[in-house]
């Protein structure tokens, strides 16, 4: 059983401390930097770019969980490899040939990831779950950060999971968007390996503390 782990998403942080609350990070006990990159298409809100990612990773001293909510993100692959991400993921919905995406992330040395939309089943996923590092289930519909966690990710959790233990996959299941005290043990319990927290740790009093007692929550 591998440990589960706290992916806080940069999204939330004070842009204007931003190597303030990267360094929050570094020292809590969170075990990898979420980012996400919106381009006002695919989803209704864009975020940040290149520049800033790069000024993050100078100093981020954790994994590097880059999430592209992006219209045709293969243009950009070597980008973010260059600019040190660790794990790409694509939305399924953004990528008409899936599998030579994730083919491509691979051979620039990074991790690929796959992001699912709320309406979208965890079944058409199962013909690539093998060449899938990383499954990320929206529990909110993509492109802002606090809204509240659609109930029914409990189901999808489950029904991904089985997917994975049948095909004999190593994929982990990343749950995005509401994340917090209140669904982290049932998540986790439902077969969930990476929890991103936006709003709940960066709008909270002593986010060092709340990423504590995320993690004591779903030892
Ligand atoms: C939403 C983003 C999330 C967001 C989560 O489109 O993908 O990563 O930052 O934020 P919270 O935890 O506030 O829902
Ligand atoms: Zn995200």
């Amino acid at each position: 059983m591998t440990s589960k782990l706290i992916a806080p998403s940069v999204l939330a942080a004070d842009f204007a401390n931003l190597q303030r609350d990267v360094e929050m990070i570094n020292k809590s006990d969170a075990d990898w930097f979420h980012i996400d990159i919106m381009d006002g298409v695919f989803v209704p809100n864009i975020s940040f770019g290149m520049p800033v990612l790069r000024d993050i990773v100078k100093h981020a001293t954790k994994t590097i969980d880059v999430h592209l909510m992006i219209v045709d993100p293969d243009r950009y692959i070597k980008v973010f490899a260059d600019l040190g991400s660790t794990i790409l993921t694509v939305h399924y919905e953004a990528c008409t040939h899936l599998h030579r995406t994730l083919q491509a992330i691979k051979a620039e040395g990074m991790q690929a990831g796959v992001a699912i939309n709320p309406h979208t089943n965890v079944s058409v996923l199962e013909d690539v779950i093998n060449d899938i590092d990383l499954v990320c289930i929206m529990s909110v519909n993509p492109g802002f950060g606090g809204q509240s966690f659609i109930e029914h990710t409990y189901k999808k959790v489950k029904h991904l999971k089985d997917i994975i233990v049948r095909n004999n996959a190593n994929t982990l299941i990343e749950i995005d968007g509401g994340v917090t005290d209140k669904n982290a043990h049932q998540l986790v319990a439902a077969g969930a390996d990476v929890l991103v927290a936006g709003s709940y740790v960066f709008k909270s009093e002593d986010p060092i503390k709340t990423i504590k007692g995320l993690k004591e929550i779903i030892a």
